[in-house]
């Protein structure tokens, strides 16, 4: 049970986590001024002045920590979305949080009586904090991913996310991405019809506008227009807070989806001969076929800057087996425990700024050492794996310093 251990991790210091998101406002590890397309926290160009406005709305929510008489809680992981998601980035590992379920004999169980399928580790004065059940035995700990080029992410029309999909293996590189078809809650809104997952780290959602409305309520214990109804204790049963709910109206949560819509990816750090070279070997040794280079929007209704372009995620947004070393045995929509969505890899370089200089990649934030997460890709990245340390050293370096060019 190994996944087990991860848990005792002390991963919940509030003076660091209090440090980390003042810290992740400002652009505090920067010497000089700030140029443009060098921080997270850009809009896209092109917005008219009531977008501009509206971006600036939900920025500000998005930075706001909750307090207990504003409603955090009862039960919760976190007072704010940008303390998961530092400066618009990636989250440190002290505020990852886990999933949580019992998968025996090829049945899951989300363990939904019993709090799961999230921890929420932290309560509000007067509440027991949740513990996991001793019997769940699929125990998944997840880092905030990147907050920025989601707009873009979303408009990327489900069928060109599916001309990337081979099932079966058909071409036979040893690599079937495969989307996380989901049906997304009736809340949302939108026809209870399967969706290309596409966001989370097993892509178990389609739209960003259930993302953040599930945020404000799992992650915060903030309730709001779109879920009114505090977050149920597994063992006290619905407990209230200090606030009457909701506690965000519906407008707060269409300011941060706009902001998340429209919150820019950073631009691409300078093309050397090296990066140039490292590139070619990324295409060369099978990386591109999961981490696929870019991806194109379709038209979008109300945002111009969202219609038309090329996303240079460098992910094809699929569900790849990706072996022991990564599996966490979570089952999530169609995922397995072994699978997990193509991480974007668009925004590196930048990463480390907001959390002290350190990366922290994969899921769960375990190492910051490139080599490190390339050795833990098996499964269907086996091959592009073993051809990566067959490189010389110098070719190894130059693919290093393409990806940290990104
Ligand atoms: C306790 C930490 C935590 C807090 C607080 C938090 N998030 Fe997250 N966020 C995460 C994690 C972990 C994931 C990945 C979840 C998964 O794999 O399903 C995530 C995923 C996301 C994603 C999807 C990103 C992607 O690339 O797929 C969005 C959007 C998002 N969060 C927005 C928000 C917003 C908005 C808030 C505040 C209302 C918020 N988050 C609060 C930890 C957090
Ligand atoms: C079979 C598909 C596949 C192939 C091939 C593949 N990757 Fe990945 N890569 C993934 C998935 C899935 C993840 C996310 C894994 C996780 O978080 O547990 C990932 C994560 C990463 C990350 C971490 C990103 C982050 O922000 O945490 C890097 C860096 C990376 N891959 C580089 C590479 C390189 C370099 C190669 C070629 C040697 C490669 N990958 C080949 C699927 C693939």
């Amino acid at each position: 049970m190994q996944g087990r251990l991860t848990v005792t991790r002390p991963f919940m210091v509030g003076s660091v986590i209090l440090a980390l998101s003042g810290m992740a406002g400002c652009t505090a590890l920067f010497t000089g001024p700030v140029e443009e397309g060098e921080t997270f926290d850009q809009p896209l160009p092109g917005l008219t002045r009531a977008q501009q406005l509206a971006f600036a709305r939900g920025d500000e929510a998005f930075e706001k920590a909750f307090s207990v008489k504003e409603g955090l809680g009862p039960i919760f992981n976190q007072p704010s979305c940008e303390g998961c998601h530092a400066g618009d980035g990636r989250g440190h590992p002290r505020t990852n949080l886990i999933r949580f379920g019992r998968n025996a004999g090829g049945v899951f169980d989300r363990l939904d009586t019993e709090g799961g399928p999230q921890l929420q580790e932290r309560a509000i004065p007067g509440v027991a904090p949740e513990t996991l059940p001793a019997h769940a035995n699929a125990i998944s700990v997840r880092s905030g991913p990147p907050a920025f080029g989601l707009g873009l992410v979303e408009a990327i029309p489900d069928a060109v996310i599916l001309a990337g999909t081979d099932p079966n293996d058909a071409n036979g590189d040893g690599i079937s991405g495969r989307p996380n078809m989901v049906v997304p809650p009736d809340w949302v809104g939108v026809p209870q019809t399967p969706s290309v997952g596409r966001f989370g780290r097993k892509a178990g959602v389609a739209f960003l506008f259930q993302q953040v409305a599930n945020a404000y309520h799992q992650d915060m214990g903030i309730t709001s227009d779109v879920l009114p109804n505090e977050n149920p204790h597994p063992v006290n049963g619905t407990l209230g807070d200090d606030a009457p709910d909701p506690e965000v109206s519906r407008a707060t949560i269409d300011d941060v989806l706009f902001y998340l819509r429209t919150l820019a990816p950073p631009k691409r750090g300078p093309v050397t001969p090296e990066v140039k070279r490292g590139e070619q070997l990324f295409q060369q040794i099978g990386c591109a076929s999961c981490h696929t280079p870019s991806m194109k929007t379709g038209t979008h209704p109300t945002i111009a800057a969202l219609s038309q372009v090329d996303v240079p995620l460098y992910s094809d947004l699929l569900l790849h087996d990706m072996g022991p070393d990564l599996a966490d045995n979570f089952v999530e929509g169609e995922a397995g425990g072994t699978e997990w969505r193509t991480a974007p890899l668009w925004g590196l370089r930048l990463v480390g700024d907001h959390l002290g200089g350190t990366h922290f990649y994969l899921h769960d934030g375990r190492t910051s050492d490139v080599r490190e997460v390339i050795q833990s890709h098996g499964g269907e990245a086996a091959q592009a794996r073993t051809r990566f340390f067959g490189l010389s050293k110098q070719d190894q370096d130059a693919l290093v310093m393409f990806l940290l060019s990104l």
